[in-house]
């Protein structure tokens, strides 16, 4: 029989419903505090968010429908391929079964997409004309500002400055979208300029960037709102299109993974493609390991503390509970693999704690290694946050080599590296260092984590730290 490589689904397969791993988590979520009051926020409470998206935060909904706009929009891109790699697999000389969702095919080149078409959707029903928002590398920054298009809103992005100056090709992609696209720290908030006072060369973080973004929302006095490219809820129930349509793909290929593997950053990716399957374990009683990858340069997971913690560096976003290396963190500037957010969303953050995902951490270089390998196999060059995921399934499947195990490993390549030839230059010309952050440092910056009141974290507390 030839071997199959692609698992390809039509577009009457892009599910019509998201599935909110909510609404079966197996341990306890922790309310999300007000930065001010430290009391439980509620859809009612005042926010740069719609209700819409207020609202599937907090919801605990099964499924939740997709609106017939988004899927039409979807269709330009989904359903995404999933791939069986056996070129990977003949490289690797290994029994493993490893396949790829190729989350890389949208039009901006990874999974953001996904999410910042629902969200410009939702703010244009609800009157917004203009969205603000924070990007690192300028993925999200540029899902968003397509999405805006379609829907006719405006897109302010406050860019992490080190990759404003870096990644020039990926702002210049936001502004062919018609974004406008700020370095931040920036001069335009009371709050960049406050950090640029203290630090004139500070190069930036996505802390910071959140926190502009959210001022900048706040103070257009109700014509812009915020969006956010990962953590919140809401942002992982969209992402949930991913494992929906890989469920229906492996059921094609009359395999199971064995091993669900994916990077992350703010953990959007990861739930968008695993929960589905966790799902499965959960009331199925399928055996699966899940692997959340992150790089060591930022070990939010590995070495963070799940604790309450600022969503953003300034404090003016809800406080939640979730690993962190504290709200202040900066991450190092010759970290280039990108996945750089001081936190994790709650549910993935909840999900590590109580041992139903686990956590690891790969240094830069190994993680490249990763990706130029894929590469050369696969011909896909792979996104640099990605390539955490690949160094990982690579790793089980050379396990399963010394093993003789046929596993089944599935990973998703969360996006293509077409805008991070900054970054494979440097690799390939050994300017790559190595580097895990100082257990001193992450001392220090978690020596700053917000009071909250005894109830939240006191021994007797439902949500023990
Ligand atoms: C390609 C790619 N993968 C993964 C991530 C990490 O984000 P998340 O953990 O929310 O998926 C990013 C962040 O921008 C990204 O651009």
């Amino acid at each position: 029989m030839s071997k199959q490589f692609k698992f390809m689904l039509d577009e009457s397969n892009i599910p019509k419903a998201w599935y909110n791993v909510n609404a079966d988590m197996p341990v306890h979520l922790a309310p999300v505090l007000h930065p001010a009051t430290k009391k439980p926020v509620n859809p009612d409470s005042p926010s740069p968010l719609p209700m819409a998206l207020t609202s599937q935060e907090v919801s605990t909904e099964r499924w939740i429908e997709i609106p017939e706009p988004i899927r039409d929009i979807y269709k330009l891109w989904r359903p995404t391929p999933m791939f069986r790699a056996h070129r990977l697999e003949r490289m690797l000389d290994t029994p493993a079964h490893i396949y790829y969702k190729h989350e890389g095919v949208s039009p901006v080149g990874s999974h953001k997409a996904n999410t910042a078409v629902a969200q410009a959707f939702y703010n244009k029903e609800a009157g917004t004309k203009s969205l603000t928002t924070e990007t690192g590398a300028g993925q999200w920054g540029s899902a968003l500002a397509m999405a805006c298009h379609f829907f006719n809103l405006a897109c302010q992005v406050y860019m992490v400055k080190v990759s404003y100056h870096q990644k020039p090709y990926r702002r210049i992609l936001m502004q062919s979208y018609g974004a406008e696209v700020y370095a931040s720290p920036s001069d335009r908030t009371a709050y960049g300029r406050s950090v640029l006072k203290s630090d004139p060369d500070c190069p930036g973080s996505l802390g910071i960037a959140v926190s502009e973004a959210i001022e900048a929302a706040v103070m257009s006095r109700g014509t812009a709102r915020l969006a956010v490219g990962g953590a919140h809820n809401f942002v992982m129930l969209h992402q949930s299109i991913i494992g929906l349509e890989a469920l229906k793909q492996m059921e094609m290929a009359d395999e199971y993974p064995d091993t669900i593997i994916a990077c992350a950053g703010s953990g959007s990716n990861l739930g968008g493609f695993s929960y589905p399957f966790l799902n499965e374990a959960l009331t199925q009683g399928r055996q699966t390991r899940f692997i959340a990858v992150e790089p060591a340069a930022c070990p939010t997971m590995t070495k963070g503390r799940y604790t309450f913690d600022y969503s953003d560096t300034g404090a003016l976003a809800p406080i939640m509970k979730m690993y962190t290396l504290g709200h202040r963190f900066v991450p190092p500037g010759i970290h280039a693999a990108g996945l750089r957010y001081h936190g994790m969303a709650p549910s993935v953050s909840a999900l590590v704690a109580n041992g139903y995902i686990e956590a690891r951490a790969v240094l830069q270089v190994p993680a490249f290694n990763a990706a130029v390998q894929f590469a050369r196999a696969e011909g896909i060059l792979p996104a640099p946050e990605s390539g955490h995921a690949i160094r990982v399934a690579i790793d089980e499947a050379l396990r399963c080599k010394e093993t003789g195990e046929a596993k089944v490993i599935a990973f998703c390549l969360s996006g293509h590296g077409h805008f991070d030839m900054t970054a494979y230059q440097a690799y390939h010309e050994g300017a790559l260092q190595d580097y895990a952050y100082p257990e001193e440092a992450i001392n220090k910056a978690l020596a700053e984590l917000p009071e909250v009141p005894e109830f939240y974290r006191g021994e007797g507390s439902p949500f023990p730290d």
